[in-house]
């Protein structure tokens, strides 16, 4: 019976056949252990002298790391293995044979590994990262789909910006000049205007010459748009769906949470309500905890870490000064000096997850901003059409899907978060 090695708890004490790649061995003269791994999990195959006869030990001894095979033996229940079960292996045909596999069990720096990313994601620990970020994109969408949004796939290619000019990706576009997507945004706000509720999900491209552990080249974003939604709606929205992800995470991937050492019970708390601090109270704050800010500059990632260690959720951090934040933010309706907007920073200093805001809906202030922020009238004409004809209170919000992976999953960097990381001076492999 071929199965795979997420389903053997159905097979046990069967004999069965699994394809699969050899990750390490271990071997003295009578037993040999094989980890083997087949893109649904990780097992351990036992494989004994006196039963396997000596030709088949005399093989698997000499089995290198990587190589490929088809594996016979008998499923059998074992507490001590991670996923509760091992293999009795009777025998084993070798598709093909790997030699210097470059990554061995030894420790090997960072460098290393991301020259050699594309098989990097062969690891436990990076195949645990993968299936995490699968879950939450998983859990978006059963979320966003039950709460009756309608998935809209805005441009990559775009003749507008979204998040200021400074880290714009340009390219020809025949004659004209193009932009790659900083955000699905103001798109959105039109799709939310034919469709009501609506989300996004695609990578996003950012110019930025920041080399930190939150920042990537490209990166993939979750965006909603809500018509008929205020900015209270809103963070009551992105709580429950922050809240969603977390426990879908807890519950879908047990077994990559535990390769990954992830301390769960900070996960466990995760739920609706979150803790909001205005911009004005998080100066305060971070004046009596002697940092040196004043109010009206942005914070940076030691002010957001501060922020979040007061809390053991992510916190809301509400209505920032206008002149730090974008063009189409809504001002507060008794101050004009800053919006109705928020960034929502995870715990354990993972930083800032969500942006998000309302969106101006008055024409002559959209077109007041386009003068402000030197924004032409010419390429901007389809959104300000949006306030023009039938024009309701509206707000949306981006989640940077790898900095979420990266909060639930416990890992340090971004670079881990995806696939094949761009980041700056990086575009092999
Ligand atoms: O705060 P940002 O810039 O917001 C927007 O782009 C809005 N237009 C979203 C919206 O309202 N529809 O980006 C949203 C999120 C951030 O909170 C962060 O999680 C992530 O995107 N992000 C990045 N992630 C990795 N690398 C980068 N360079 C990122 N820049 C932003
Ligand atoms: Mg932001």
């Amino acid at each position: 019976m071929k199965t795979t090695i997420s389903e053997v708890g159905k097979h046990v004490g069967e004999t069965v056949t699994i394809g699969a790649w050899l990750a390490n061995k271990r071997s003295s003269g009578k037993i040999a252990f094989l980890q083997l791994r087949d893109g649904t999990g990780f097992i351990q195959g036992v494989l004994v002298k006196a039963e396997a006869g000596e030709e088949t030990f005399q093989k698997a001894k000499e089995l290198t790391q990587e190589s490929s095979l088809y594996i016979t033996g008998v499923v059998r229940e074992d507490d001590r293995a991670p996923s509760g079960y091992e293999l009795t292996v009777q025998g084993f045909e070798v598709i093909h044979e790997a030699n210097d596999y470059p990554i061995t069990p030894k420790e090997h720096g960072t460098e290393f590994l991301m020259d050699h990313r594309h098989l990097w994601l062969r690891s436990k620990r990076q195949h645990a990262i993968m299936k995490i970020r699968n879950e939450i994109i998983r859990a978006t969408y059963e979320f966003f789909n039950d709460n009756g949004f309608v998935k809209v796939d805005p441009p990559i290619l775009t003749g507008s910006s979204a998040e200021g000019t400074t880290n714009l990706f340009h390219t020809k576009y025949f004659d004209e000049d193009a932009f790659l997507s900083q955000s699905g945004q103001l798109y959105m706000e039109a799709a939310a205007m034919a469709l009501g509720k609506v989300f996004s999900f695609g990578p996003t491209f950012r110019a930025e010459k920041s080399k930190t552990r939150r920042h990537l080249i490209e990166f993939w974003m979750i965006e909603p748009e809500m018509a008929f939604m205020d900015h209270e709606e809103s963070l009551q929205l992105q709580e429950a769906y922050v809240s969603f992800i977390v426990q879908s995470v807890l519950e879908k991937c047990p077994l990559e949470l535990q390769a990954l050492e992830r301390d769960t019970s900070k996960l466990e708390n995760v739920k609706a309500p979150f803790p909001r601090i205005s911009y004005d109270e998080a100066i305060e704050f971070l004046k009596e905890e002697g940092y040196e800010i004043e109010w009206g500059e942005d914070f940076g990632a030691p002010h957001e870490t501060a922020i979040a260690e007061k809390y053991d959720k992510p916190v809301f951090i509400t209505n920032y000064p206008k002149d730090i934040k974008a063009f189409y933010m809504k001002p507060h309706p008794e101050r004009d000096d800053v919006v109705l907007c928020a960034d929502l920073i995870a715990p354990e200093g993972y930083g800032e997850i969500i942006g998000g805001s309302q969106r101006i809906d008055d024409e002559e202030l959209l077109k007041q901003r386009y003068d402000e922020h030197n924004l032409s009238q010419e390429a901007y004409q389809w959104y300000l059409d949006l306030r023009k004809y039938g024009s309701v209170p509206h707000s949306g919000f981006g989640l940077g899907l790898e900095r979420t992976v990266g909060w639930i999953s416990g890992t340090e960097h971004v670079r881990e978060t995806i696939p094949f990381p761009r980041l700056l001076n990086r575009l092999y492999p």
